[in-house]
């Protein structure tokens, strides 16, 4: 794993913007893995600004989310379809057509997935995965469980991923679906690079799980040892548990 340190969250940020950029230029009909969540915001600001100044082409690239509530649409103002709606899409050269989205929304969520997988297998695999982690060490929406599942599936929420996400949904926990469809862990582990960053306290300790060789399904993010290329970007506060401490930061 090689990890980069950053002084505030913002660099962080930038850091991951910048390697999404560089893996544009390297290659442009790049297929990305793209999360939501609080974290991605800034990420995708950067990714917009550098599309702004010429620096990011996404006219040729794919990308694939990670994950979507079950009963919601694509067109659900409160799905993650929505979220990179807004936050990103609606900023980029990305077309319409290279977006892909497990749809919250399907009948047959079985069938759903494996779709997913034909997709992401149809047009040559993952080639960045950019990964945020929860609290409890989640990627994707693979919860901390006694089992994880390969490919893509249909999961339970854990009750503090739902309270995470309750801000989506005004607030109202009771009002957050109790499942939803992600990526597994195989097809995460496939794609040929990982950026993984995490920003603030609230994440040392599941930053903690990817580090010192133990790999657990109760904590998810420790299987991503088993990749050869991670590269895990975080901010000092997200640092703070790794026994690397006192290292300086990057500026
Ligand atoms: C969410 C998403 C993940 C995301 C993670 C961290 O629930 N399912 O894809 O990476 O949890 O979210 P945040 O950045 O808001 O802390």
């Amino acid at each position: 794993m090689n990890l980069r340190v950053f002084r505030t969250e913002e660099d962080a940020a930038h850091a991951a913007a910048a390697a999404v950029a560089a893996q544009l230029l390297r290659k442009p009909a790049s297929i990305l893995g793209l999360p939501t969540g609080r974290t991605s915001l800034a990420i995708y600001d950067e990714l917009a600004r550098l599309h702004e100044l010429g620096g990011a082409d996404f006219s040729e690239t794919h990308t694939f989310n990670l994950d979507e509530f079950v009963g919601l649409p694509s067109n659900d103002a409160r799905s993650y379809c929505a979220f990179m709606q807004t936050h990103l899409f609606s900023r980029i050269n990305l077309p319409g057509d290279h977006i892909h989205f497990l749809n919250g929304g399907a009948r047959d969520h079985a069938a759903e997935c494996e779709r997913f997988e034909r997709d992401i297998a149809a047009l040559g695999g993952l080639d960045l995965l950019l990964l945020g982690i929860g609290a409890n060490a989640h990627i994707g929406f693979n919860e901390p469980a006694r089992t994880l599942r390969a490919r893509s599936h249909k999961t339970r929420l854990a009750i503090a991923t739902r309270r995470a996400n309750a801000s989506l949904f005004g607030g109202r926990l009771d009002r957050v679906p109790r499942e939803a469809l992600t990526m597994g862990v195989g097809t995460m582990l496939d794609a040929r690079a990982i950026v993984l960053i995490a920003t603030g306290r609230e994440k040392a300790r599941a930053v903690g799980s990817m580090f010192g060789g133990r790999i657990t399904t109760e904590r998810p993010a420790s299987v991503l040892q088993l990749h050869s290329n991670v590269e895990v970007i975080l901010d000092l506060s997200a640092a703070e548990k790794l026994p690397q401490s006192g290292f300086d930061a990057q500026p």
